[in-house]
């Protein structure tokens, strides 16, 4: 792989996205990495992240100069640029003009790494310190205002470095510089793609199964469905889906599973339909925690029968069922410390919070792979576009969109209007612009209206489209204004209960994503 290493700042995770647009394979490792623990995962190359550190503050990651000398080419950004710089005898310093946001910078030789780009060029800076004077043997490629050497090249030994943020962008031509440092620096091919990340998983796969059975608990969101595709490529008949319908789903969401997705997959698929013992679980509940407790609660009990009847099945047959496949991609596992050392963020639970002492291995076929490249490997195996393309939705589902008690009748009322608005998104081909956009009923708020000639006395509904990269952080999506009016007249005109269409315009943080 290309190793990126992590300097602590939030740039990492997009580095190793940037690296696999190019088309080659790459996976994000802590700085506390030893350069021993770097070359035993035969990278192909090496990344330098940017941090937020200054390099010569007390306690700074360090830069083991050994990695230089490994063979291995390299390439600094930012802060890594400037460790790179300070670890092979350059001079890095205070300039005492900061540089943030949009920078022009000037390149003076276009070396290898800045090949086809203009002399001057756009690229987005985060720095106070810079590198003043470049190492014994570097050639200086570029300059900015507030960077003596803004980018530089050993191609001898393979070594490159720009103070600007390439996977950014905003810097014009940063992809370009990425792809030189990959081809024509490390001379690394673009072969990375979903054929053969189907190939390996599928080998994988085989190799971890064996002849044992497994299950898969599928909710109906894009990994999970991926997972399962993927495992059933592997074993075929040895994988059990189970998908247990809490009635909190979408208009047309169980349906896609159990017709279009059994269909081009050839999954065996168990459907437990369970909507009215959730609904009773749920009853005169209304607080957001409880619901989403008293869901996952009834979520685990399903399946743990569901499970049991298929290992009892199984039996009869002389098998063992010995493995379950989680959807895990791959920023969970990063963020989770990657079993690597890495700060633990967060700690994740997937497909709506299995309990962690069921006895099973787990098989994680995407715990490689970003959101986008699932969604590659989803479209390569043949499952439906309208899987494929969803956008995340909440294990607890249509339950954390009601605000007040759950009954079927909210359900209904939401499920139209949701399906009213994701329709029209769709029809103005905004999906890719918006991340998710919950629709959110009020069901505990009224407010006076008219219809006709008749006074209302009805619900409203709240639209939440944002845009995010990884739902970590959004922004509410500047939707376009005679979208939001015909979903408004659209909701209105065919949903009787509701009389108002609002929405919500609050970033995150301070507001979540979900409204409970
Ligand atoms: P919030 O509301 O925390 O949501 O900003 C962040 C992202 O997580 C999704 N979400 C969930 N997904 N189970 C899930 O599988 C949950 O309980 C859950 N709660 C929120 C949400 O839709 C958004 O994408």
């Amino acid at each position: 792989p290309v190793i990126v290493v992590d300097f602590g700042a939030q740039y990492a995770q997009l580095i190793a996205r940037r690296v696999r647009e190019a088309k080659v394979y790459s996976e994000i490792v802590p700085h506390t990495f030893t350069v021993e623990q770097m070359l035993a995962k035969d990278p192909a190359a090496i990344i330098l992240s940017g941090g937020p550190s200054s390099v010569y503050a007390a306690g700074a990651p360090f830069v083991d100069p050994k990695l230089f000398e490994a063979g291995v080419p390299v390439m600094g950004i930012c802060y890594g640029f400037q460790a790179m710089a300070q670890a092979l005898g350059g001079e890095v310093a205070q300039t005492g003009l900061s540089e943030y946001g949009g920078t022009e910078v000037e390149v003076c030789s276009s070396g290898m790494l800045l090949a086809d780009t203009p002399e001057h060029q756009t690229a987005w800076m985060s720095h106070g310190d810079a590198v003043h004077k470049a190492p014994v043997g570097f050639e200086v490629l570029a300059t900015s205002d507030g960077s003596p050497v803004a980018a530089f090249e050993d191609t001898h030994r393979r070594l490159f470095g720009v103070q600007w943020h390439p996977e950014v962008r905003h810097s014009a031509h940063g992809q370009q510089v990425l792809e030189h440092f990959l081809y024509e620096g490390a001379g690394l091919a673009p072969d990375w793609t979903p054929g053969n990340v189907i190939a390996d998983q599928v080998a994988n796969i085989k190799a971890q199964i064996g002849s044992a059975r497994v299950i898969c608990a599928l909710s109906g969101g894009v990994d999970s469905a991926v997972a399962a595709a993927l495992v059933q490529r592997a074993v075929g008949d040895q994988l059990t889906c189970v998908h247990v319908d809490h009635g909190l789903m979408r208009a047309g969401e169980v349906e896609q599973i159990e017709n279009d997705f059994v269909a081009s997959t050839g999954v065996k698929l168990i459907i437990r339909d369970e909507k009215e013992r959730f609904l009773t679980a749920l009853a005169g509940v209304s607080d957001p925690e409880t619901k989403r407790k008293i869901i996952g609660r009834e979520f685990i009990r399903v399946f743990e029968d569901a499970q049991r009847e298929i290992i009892e099945e199984a039996g009869e047959h002389g098998e063992e069922v010995k493995f379950l496949v989680q959807g895990t991609l791959y920023p969970d596992v990063v963020e989770s410390g990657g079993g690597e050392g890495a700060a633990n963020i967060k700690s994740h639970h997937n497909v709506g919070g299995l309990p962690d002492d069921l006895d099973f291995s787990l098989v994680e076929p995407l715990r490689t792979l970003f959101k986008d490249e699932v969604r590659a490997v989803g479209r390569e195996l043949g499952v439906p576009e309208e899987i494929v393309s969803r956008q995340p939705f909440p294990g607890p589902g249509l339950g954390i969109r009601i605000v007040g008690e759950i009954t079927a009748e909210r359900l209904e009322i939401l499920r139209r209007a949701d399906a009213i608005a994701r329709e029209e998104l769709t029809k103005a081909g905004l999906d890719n612009e918006i991340w998710q956009c919950p629709v959110v009923l009020l069901a505990d708020v009224r407010s006076v209206g008219v219809q006709g000639d008749g006074r209302t006395y009805g619900h409203p509904i709240v639209l939440r489209p944002v845009s995010s990269e990884d739902a970590m952080t959004a922004d509410w999506t500047r939707l376009p204004y005679d979208v939001l009016s015909t979903i408004s007249t659209r909701i209105t005109n065919e949903v009787r209960e509701v009389n108002r269409v609002v929405l919500d315009v609050t970033s995150k943080p301070p507001g979540t994503i979900e409204w409970e």
